[in-house]
C-alpha cells in the first residue's frame, strides 16, 4: 500500500539493524516499495547495493548539496555507470541548501545543473533538496522545462507551488507536515492535487509529530497519510494509494 520515495536506509542509523527491518516493513506494515536516494559517490553505491538485495527497494544516485566540500571531479564520471543500472530510478537528491551553506551558493547551483543536465540525457527524473534556496531552485528548474521529478519535503510557498504544479512537478510531504508548525505546509496540501502527492520520511529523519526525535522509518508513513488525509478528506489509505500509484508513474515502475 505504501511508497516511501524518500528514505535514507543506507545510513549509519540503520546499521544494527538493517536487514531486520527491512523485510519486516515489506512483510508487516504495508510497504510495499521504497525508494533510497544517494547523497555523494558512497551512499549511491550503498543504495544501489541494498536495492540489488531486496526486490522492493529501488535507489537513486546524486550528490547532495550539503557534500558539495568532499565533492571531487572523479566522483561524477564513477556516478554515470551507477545511474545506468536498472534500479537506479532517479538523480537525486540534489539541489541548494542554504540553511547549511549560503557561503558557495555558486558551486550549489552549478552542481545543480550539472545535474539536471545529466538527469535529462538519462531520461530520468530528479528528486531536489530546497532548503532555504526556494527563489534560486525555482529559477534553475525554469530553465529546464524538460526536467521532471519531485521537490522533497516541499517547503516553499503556495505560490511557489503551484507554479511548480503548472510545470508538472510532484511534491513531496514527510513528517513535518505533522508538526504544530505546519501552516504553510498545510495551505500548499489543500491547493496540490491528490495526483502529484508522494508519501516520503527522509528517514532516519523527519519522525512525525507523536515520535519526533527518534529515529524514522518508513513505518511511520501512516502518520503522515492520515495528516493528508484530514486535508483532503479523504482516508489515509486512499492517500497511500493514490500516492503509491503517483510514485509508481514518476518513477517508471507501471
Ligand atoms: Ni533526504
Amino acid at each position: 500500500m505504501f511508497f516511501d520515495t524518500h528514505a535514507h536506509y543506507d545510513d549509519r542509523a540503520f546499521d544494527p539493524d538493517r536487514d531486520e527491518l527491512l523485510p519486516r516493513l515489506h512483510a508487516e506494515q504495508g510497504v510495499d516499495l521504497i525508494l533510497d536516494p544517494g547523497c555523494d559517490l558512497a551512499s549511491s553505491r550503498a543504495a544501489l547495493a541494498l536495492a540489488g538485495r531486496y526486490s522492493f527497494v529501488y535507489a537513486a544516485v546524486g550528490i547532495h548539496p550539503e557534500e558539495l566540500g568532499a565533492f571531487q571531479e572523479a566522483d561524477f564520471a564513477a556516478l554515470r555507470p551507477l545511474a545506468e543500472q536498472p534500479k537506479c530510478l532517479a538523480v537525486g537528491e540534489i539541489g541548494l541548501d542554504y540553511y547549511w551553506d549560503a557561503a558557495h551558493k555558486d558551486e550549489q547551483k552549478a552542481l545543480f545543473r550539472r545535474q539536471i543536465e545529466w538527469a535529462i540525457e538519462l531520461c530520468k527524473p530528479i528528486i531536489v533538496h530546497d532548503r532555504e534556496a526556494h527563489g534560486d531552485c525555482l529559477e534553475i528548474v525554469r530553465a529546464y522545462p524538460e526536467a521532471r521529478g519531485v521537490f522533497h519535503c516541499f517547503s516553499g510557498s503556495p505560490e511557489m507551488a503551484e507554479e511548480l504544479l503548472k510545470r508538472g512537478w510532484y511534491l513531496g510531504f514527510d513528517g513535518p507536515v505533522t508538526y504544530k508548525n505546519a501552516r504553510k505546509a498545510l495551505e500548499v496540501l489543500s491547493l496540490c492535487p491528490l495526483d502529484r502527492i508522494l508519501l516520503e520520511t527522509d528517514s532516519p529523519y523527519l519522525s512525525p509529530a507523536p515520535l519526533r526525535g527518534r529515529r524514522n522509518s518508513s513505518a511511520n508513513l501512516p502518520y503522515i497519510a492520515e495528516k493528508i488525509g484530514q486535508v483532503k478528506g479523504l482516508s489515509a489509505g486512499e492517500v497511500a494509494a493514490a500516492a503509491l500509484e503517483n510514485g509508481k508513474w514518476l518513477f517508471g515502475l507501471l
